[in-house]
């Protein structure tokens, strides 16, 4: 890898603020990411600790996958309070505290809300089992007599996203409630207003304490058609019963109102799966979301063409509202980068996950760079999952009792589900737990052997490491070597993708088996594989700078 840092030197662009329209965010899963404690679970003692090495790597922003009490049916994303801190990670206090250290460090916190479902244990579902039907309590979700002559069956055909109906039965009266996801998951109704009020609050409690922006997971669920049609094959734009109905707008209008009142005005991320690009961007017109994940981006397989239109369609939905695009290439819901881009087919979707496929990982990891570098050069923002920096493998393996995702369980074992992508971070040594807890601690999902070589530490030292490739992208990146200039396509062969962002950055990506020469006088910032005299190999991306100034033959 090489890396020329005084070509760019002094070219930092402005990042005052619109801070989030070119920032790196890196996503905590607590859990895994540090324990301070030593009980095997990860904390934000841990996080604490760790942050310079989060300042090293260079990244804007924090965002934490869900911080809260829980009894963690879904991994914290059944929530059973909205303003506290699970005792497992620590105190509110606390999470004060590392909002404020960060911050000094250079770094924001945008913490996950979850506004579609709350957990079976909030105060809120617990007064609604109690209550009658008809209840208001029971009005703050949506519970429904079942069908059938004695009630037996579920109110409609709707599925839970995670498996089976998605609809449980309660005890004792008989009527059902609506989950899209697990059952420990009820969908709150947000045709009450008091569902509207305390959502907004908890926005504006999180906001108060040096929040600077909000991730919204389910974003484009929280709607239901009140008459519970049931899904047709082919409906049409904001037809659908639960997805992308159009009186969502509205809740997020008033979220931005939110948002912009303070004076630094706080952010908007949403979690959206649309397949429509039109719609999608609908939730980031100028008083509504800032920015959402680019999903499309994040499942495209690593093939020249479909990445070209995938970074094609989303510049050119977000382009009418003026809204940056993100770039996602992992999650803590998705198979990791390595893995997926080892396999014949390294497109990601939910429904053809494929555990045990056959998997080439150190072509994985070489696209993974590559891959790291393109998205690291395109125009808006960018997320990187923790683990990601190290190039860590989706682990397959997990015995069956050791499992924690619901996706897994509710599937009676088909999805493999999310557990291989959460494993907890190695930080030093040659064993697990690899530094992330005490030594001899046993971790909430085990960790592999043979991760010595993954580990923080072990990376640190090696110049061809993904962690240093991902740290000297990153410093690269924040210097703007592009100055600001527009994005546009420079011819190039079938198996190449080449653009320049200005008049003298190029980024230069060879998917093809037959090796490419870079034109010549061109300068390498940085590769994210060694050259081969000269040439740029398959499975590789460089960033270049005046090449240009040599006309555009030869590529
Ligand atoms: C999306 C989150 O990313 C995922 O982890 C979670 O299971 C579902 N939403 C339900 O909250």
């Amino acid at each position: 890898m090489e890396v020329r840092e005084a070509a760019v030197e002094g070219r930092s662009s402005s990042r005052a603020e619109q801070w989030w329209r070119d920032a790196v965010v890196y996503q905590v899963y607590v859990r895994s990411f540090a324990d301070a404690n030593g009980d095997g679970i990860g904390d934000l003692a841990g996080v604490r600790e760790r942050l310079p090495y989060l300042r090293d790597l260079g990244v804007d922003a924090l965002w934490f996958s869900p911080w809260y009490p829980s009894p963690m049916a879904d991994s914290g994303y059944d929530i059973s309070d909205y303003r506290s801190i699970d005792p497992a990670f620590g105190t509110l206090a606390e999470a004060e505290q590392l909002i404020a250290e960060a911050r000094v460090l250079g770094i924001r916190t945008i913490v996950d809300i979850v506004p579609n479902h709350v957990s079976d244990q909030h105060p809120w579902f617990e007064a609604a089992l109690a209550a009658a039907p008809g209840s208001p309590e029971r009005e703050r979700f949506w519970f429904r007599p079942g069908s059938g002559a004695d009630g037996s069956s579920p109110p409609n055909g709707w599925q839970s996203i995670f498996g089976g109906s998605a609809w449980t039965r309660a005890n004792g009266d008989g009527e059902w409630y609506l989950h899209l996801f697990a059952p420990e998951q009820p969908d709150l109704n947000w045709t009450e207003p008091e569902v509207w009020a305390e959502h907004e609050d908890v926005l504006r409690f999180w906001f108060d304490r040096g929040a600077a922006g909000v991730r919204i997971d389910s974003a484009a669920l929280l709607v239901k058609d009140p008459a519970l049609a049931e899904e047709r094959p082919h409906s049409g734009p904001g037809e659908h019963p639960f997805t992308d109905r159009d009186d969502l707008h509205e809740i997020y209008r008033r979220w931005r109102a939110i948002a912009d009142s303070y004076d630094e005005p706080r952010v908007l991320v949403g979690e959206i799966w649309l397949p429509d690009a039109e719609r999608f961007a609908r939730y980031l017109r100028p008083d509504e979301l800032h920015t959402a994940f680019n999903f499309d981006f994040l499942g495209c397989p690593w093939e020249a063409d479909r990445m070209r239109r995938s970074i094609d369609g989303a510049l050119a939905a977000h382009a009418p509202v003026d809204a940056p695009a993100t770039w996602v290439l992992s999650n803590h819901d998705v198979t990791r980068p390595v893995t997926r881009y080892g396999r014949a087919d390294s497109s990601f979707a939910f429904e053809s996950k494929r555990a045990g496929t056959p998997t080439d990982l150190e072509r994985g990891a070489r696209r993974a760079r590559a891959a790291a570098l393109l998205a690291m050069a395109l125009p808006g923002s960018m997320y990187v999952y923790q683990g990601e920096e190290l190039g860590l493998p989706e682990v397959e393996d997990i015995p069956h009792d050791r499992r924690q995702d619901p996706m897994w369980l509710r599937s009676g074992g088909v999805d493999p589900g999310r557990d291989g992508c959460r494993i907890p971070i190695p930080w030093s040594g040659d064993h697990p737990p690899y530094g992330f807890s005490a030594d001899g601690a046993r971790t909430w999902l085990d960790q592999p052997d043979g991760w010595a070589a993954l580990t923080v530490a072990a990376e640190s030292e090696d110049p061809a490491s993904m962690l240093s490739l991902y740290r000297a992208g990153l410093r690269l990146r924040r210097k703007a070597p592009w100055g600001g200039g527009a994005f546009r396509w420079i011819p190039s062969g079938d198996e190449v993708l080449a653009f320049a962002r200005g008049e003298d950055f190029v980024c230069f990506v060879n998917f093809g088996s037959e090796p490419v020469a870079l034109p010549p006088g061109a300068e390498i910032l940085i590769a994210s594989n060694d050259l081969e005299g000269g040439a740029v190999s398959q499975d590789t991306t460089v960033w270049l700078l005046n090449p240009l100034g040599q006309g555009e033959e030869g590529r």
